[in-house]
């Protein structure tokens, strides 16, 4: 099982790139799951091409009164590893919309009044990463942007993601990231997304100077906007499908140094 994180600031596209990730590898045959994190947000299954569960996985425990009771219990570390692992088919029906290869998990989203939300979400997030285990199938979590995040979910994670506005402040989070990931030896890639061909330079520029190496350029794409204003699935053709390949073939290869890209078009 591979699982990717996407992270970066709110708006920068993440939910976008996840769900052009999901098709791609979809379409070429593999079992992807996507795991929506994102407390606050709810156009990811949208994007992806799914239906939105009838539940979160969080409501599937019981709602937030619940959740906060039980989460003591569930969370609690059980005696053996093997009794821990998850795998996608034992997933709560309710919370998972499915579709050939392709997954979506809602972790849960925040609830009126409920200030510890965040964190009991989080941790319930965190736990289920943690614990899925299934040959064959990729994860990909689309998260909210916070930064505290990353210290806790790099163990429950294979490689990360950046996606990065082009933005000063996008790309110092770019450098803060690769910063730390490099510290915990967690491969993270870079992407720039909607950035303008004729603003491209200089957010290259910006990057080097920050120390940050940008590993794939995803352009604007009216089409992409239109569709997630209307809620459609997000768009996957042209350019951008070479350049998901891409990002998908060198997350590979930096978490399998010696062997060779595995993800190939179905022919
Ligand atoms: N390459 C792109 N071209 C055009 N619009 C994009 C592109 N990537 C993202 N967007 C738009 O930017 C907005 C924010 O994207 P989203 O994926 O929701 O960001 P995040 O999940 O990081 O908050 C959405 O309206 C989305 O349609
Ligand atoms: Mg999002």
């Amino acid at each position: 099982m591979t699982k990717i994180m996407l992270c970066g600031r709110g708006g920068s596209g993440k939910s976008t790139v996840t769900a052009m990730m999901a098709r791609y590898l979809a379409g070429n045959g593999q079992n992807v799951l996507v795991m929506d994190a994102d407390t606050s947000s709810r156009s990811l299954s949208d994007l992806v091409g799914l239906k939105r569960p009838k539940r979160s996985f969080a409501d599937e425990l019981g709602g937030p009164d619940a959740l906060t009771r039980k989460l003591g219990a569930y969370l609690a570390p059980s005696a053996s590893p093997e009794s821990r692992r998850i795998h996608v088919d034992e997933l709560p029906a309710a919370c998972t919309s499915r579709r050939d290869c392709l997954a979506l998990l809602e972790v849960g989203k925040a609830w009126p009044g409920g200030n510890e939300a965040g964190e009991i979400l989080e941790e319930l997030g965190r736990n289920v990463l943690s614990r899925l285990d299934d040959r064959n199938w990729w994860v990909l979590v689309d998260n909210e942007a916070g930064m505290d995040r990353y210290g806790t979910s790099h163990r429950a994670t294979d490689a990360f993601l950046f996606v990065s506005d082009g933005t000063a402040g996008s790309l110092e989070s770019a450098a803060f990231a690769t910063r730390l990931f490099l510290e915990v030896e967690k491969p993270l890639l870079v992407l720039l997304n909607r950035v303008a061909p004729d603003e491209n330079e200089e957010a290259e520029r910006l990057a080097r100077r920050l120390g940050v190496t940008i590993d794939a350029v995803l352009l604007p794409d009216d089409a992409v906007r239109e569709a997630s204003l209307e809620g459609r699935p997000v768009p996957l053709k042209g350019e951008a499908v070479a350049v998901i390949g891409r990002v998908l073939s060198r997350l590979e290869s930096a978490l399998n140094p010696t062997g060779r890209a595995q993800i190939r078009r179905r022919l």
